[in-house]
């Protein structure tokens, strides 16, 4: 009996994924200068930060898509280079861009498929559009998301439905760390409600660990459980949720704002 209730609880607090120290250098640029963090299982993490601060560049570590110049990894306890988009993936990995790449003229269906087609058994291995209509409604369902038909293109929908269409697709492939960078970036507050609640009900359903950039503090604070503060390529705060506030960390950015004016005005 004790042992079917600890067990779940030790697989969420497991680590998903630690940064040491981590460096990127782009020629005479150093976007990331010395960041380290860690998601633990099951958690939402919130990045905060000004334009260029390194954020999306961090992101683009964990997905495979740029190696770091420097530091270390760590995915699911063991220390990893992650050497592509597809390594990152096949770990688990999974990013939702804010330019989403939804081929916008197929189906909704076709889209949560795209590149993994179900096709028929048989010599001509024609798609097999009936399981693939029937998953993607399924998959929907199970997190909240209502569409009129999978069979609508994508163009018809919404901005926050494609969004919410990007995030059931990555959630679908077997996810277990969700990268989200601004996806609630020029969205209206009713689209930008519905990501919010498809986020909270994912961390509801439990095993997937969340790391969101977002702009808005306010609606930050409210998603994660703990939120990371960066400039310049480095973390300067972090904190539980619970334990600050938007007047707080407006108050560190406006800091940070006078000293950089102060040592770049003569
Ligand atoms: N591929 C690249 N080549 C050269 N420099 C880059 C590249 N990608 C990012 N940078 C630089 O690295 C720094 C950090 O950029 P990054 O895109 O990570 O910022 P960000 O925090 O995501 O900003 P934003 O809020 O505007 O999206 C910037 O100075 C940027 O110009
Ligand atoms: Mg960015």
């Amino acid at each position: 009996m004790e042992a079917t209730q600890t067990a779940p609880q030790a697989a969420q607090s497991a680590v998903a994924l630690r940064a040491d120290n981590l460096v990127k250098r782009f020629g005479a640029v150093t976007a990331l200068d010395g960041v380290s963090l860690t998601l633990g299982g099951g958690e939402i993490l919130g990045i905060l930060g000004d334009n260029g601060a390194g954020k999306s560049t961090l992101v683009k570590i964990f997905t495979g898509f740029h190696q770091q110049s420097g530091g270390t990894l760590h995915v699911h306890g063991e220390e990893t280079l992650l050497r592509s988009v597809d390594h990152a993936r096949a770990l688990g990995i999974e990013c939702v861009y804010q330019d989403l790449a939804l081929a916008n003229s197929l189906s909704i269906y076709h889209n949560m498929f795209l590149n993994r087609e179900i096709v028929r058994r048989g010599p001509f291995r024609l798609l097999d559009h009936k399981q693939m209509r029937e998953r993607a409604a399924q998959c929907l369902d199970d997190i909240g998301v209502h569409v009129p038909s999978v069979d609508l293109p994508v163009e018809r929908l919404s901005g926050g439905q494609r969004q919410a269409i990007a995030v059931a697709r990555a959630v679908h492939s077997n996810a277990r760390i969700l990268l989200l960078d601004e996806p609630l970036a020029a969205m209206g507050a009713r689209e930008a409600a519905l990501i919010i609640d498809l986020i909270m009900r994912l961390k509801e359903k439990g095993g997937l660990s969340i790391i969101m950039i977002m702009h808005n503090y306010a609606q930050t604070l409210d998603i994660a459980d703990r939120i990371m503060l960066m400039q310049r390529g480095r973390v300067t705060y972090e904190q539980r949720s619970a334990n600050t506030s938007v007047a707080e960390l407006m108050d560190i950015v406006r800091r940070e704002y006078r000293a950089m004016r102060a040592t770049t005005v003569h």
